[in-house]
């Protein structure tokens, strides 16, 4: 071969494949030799009305291209519809790409119960449900590839957008669980954190940027987190022009906050040591779970034995 990273005999989901992002993905992905379901709903971007239009037109530009995909246009919110019309189309999803979204910018006060509904439907519920439909499959034939796309919004917050952060940053969680579980059986979940000119940008970043934020710059990233070759497991990868990072969480070493096990903790000794229970200078990322909870129990066993200054002492989180 010529060293081309190929996606021969599997079928890839890219929910909301219609513009955007999830256009590239789809068009990468066949390109490649993969079967693409190009799923989209079709409706503006705040989530009104539909239309098969968008959909139609990226499988006709797949299929000129001599690529193979068909159209689904349900709403991601009915998620086993979406992989049935893989599962109908091909027999089989190997790969899913949870991209489909919608904006309802307001600030806090102003977010009406119905556009944080519709937004975390969309993005959270939907993740959701189309993974949950594709999940057996995948785990039955042990491989699979699911992406949930998160959003810097989400990570660092951004005014106006109190229920698109909430759900972008669900993602994040769900796609730790789903990681998990899907781990034994070689189904691997992995975040892409784009930045890209798209409809739901425009007007919203500068020029330069948005001139530079080519959404295909971004499709190689989410196609080689999907190939059988990636072994990366709910990694958080954040992507834009032409450039890629992982990103981590990190816990502080932290502080006791109580003198010996038989002290109570109080709002006073909780004072006295909030500088080190925030100071970050010898934070470390935890790969699991069980690191946080195997870090307490160590701790209370440092105070069982000499105190407050024995843990401050001995104890060394050691995160291999
Ligand atoms: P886009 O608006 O161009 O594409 C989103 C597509 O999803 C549209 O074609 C839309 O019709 C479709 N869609 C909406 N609701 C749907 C539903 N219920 N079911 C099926 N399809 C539906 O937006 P873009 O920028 O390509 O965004 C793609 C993803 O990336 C979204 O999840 C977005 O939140 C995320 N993202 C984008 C960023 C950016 O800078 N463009 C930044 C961070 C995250």
């Amino acid at each position: 071969s010529d060293g081309k990273l190929r996606y021969d005999g599997r079928v890839a989901v890219v929910t909301g494949a219609g513009a955007g992002l999830g256009r590239e993905y789809a068009l990468l992905f066949a390109e490649r030799g993969a079967k693409v379901v190009v799923n989209d709903l079709g409706g503006s971007h705040a989530g009104e009305g539909a239309s098969q239009r968008a959909a139609d037109v990226v499988v006709d530009e797949i299929r000129k291209a001599g690529g193979e995909a068909v159209a689904d246009y349900n709403s991601v919110i009915d998620g086993a519809k979406v992989i049935e019309t893989a599962i109908k189309a091909f027999g089989r999803v190997d790969i899913l790409v949870n991209n489909a979204g919608i904006l309802r910018d307001r600030s806090l006060v102003k977010t009406s119960e119905q556009d944080w509904n519709l937004v975390n439907d969309v993005h959270l519920k939907g993740s959701f449900k189309c993974t949950q439909a594709a999940f057996p499959y995948m785990k039955k034939q042990n491989y699979g590839r699911i992406i949930m796309t998160s959003s810097n919004s989400g990570i660092y917050g951004n005014f106006g957008q109190a229920n698109y952060s909430a759900a972008k940053m669900g993602l994040v969680g769900l796609a730790n669980t789903v990681a998990i579980e899907g781990a034994r059986n070689n189904v691997l979940c992995n975040v892409i954190v784009p930045t890209a000119a798209s409809r739901m940008t425009e007007g919203i970043l500068p020029d330069i940027l948005f001139n530079e934020l080519k959404p295909k710059l971004i499709a190689p990233v989410v196609a080689y987190l999907c190939h059988e070759s990636c072994e990366d497991n709910g990694s958080y990868i954040e992507s834009a022009a032409g450039w890629a990072s992982k990103v981590h969480t990190v816990r502080g070493k932290g502080s006791v906050l109580r003198p010996s096990l038989d002290d109570p903790v109080t709002i006073e000794y909780v004072k006295d040591v909030w500088s080190k229970v925030t100071d970050m200078s010898q934070a470390k990322h935890l790969n699991a779970i069980a690191e946080a909870s195997g870090t307490l129990l160590e701790v209370l066993e440092k105070l069982k034995e000499g105190g407050a200054d024995a843990v401050e002492d001995t104890f060394e989180f050691n995160s291999k």
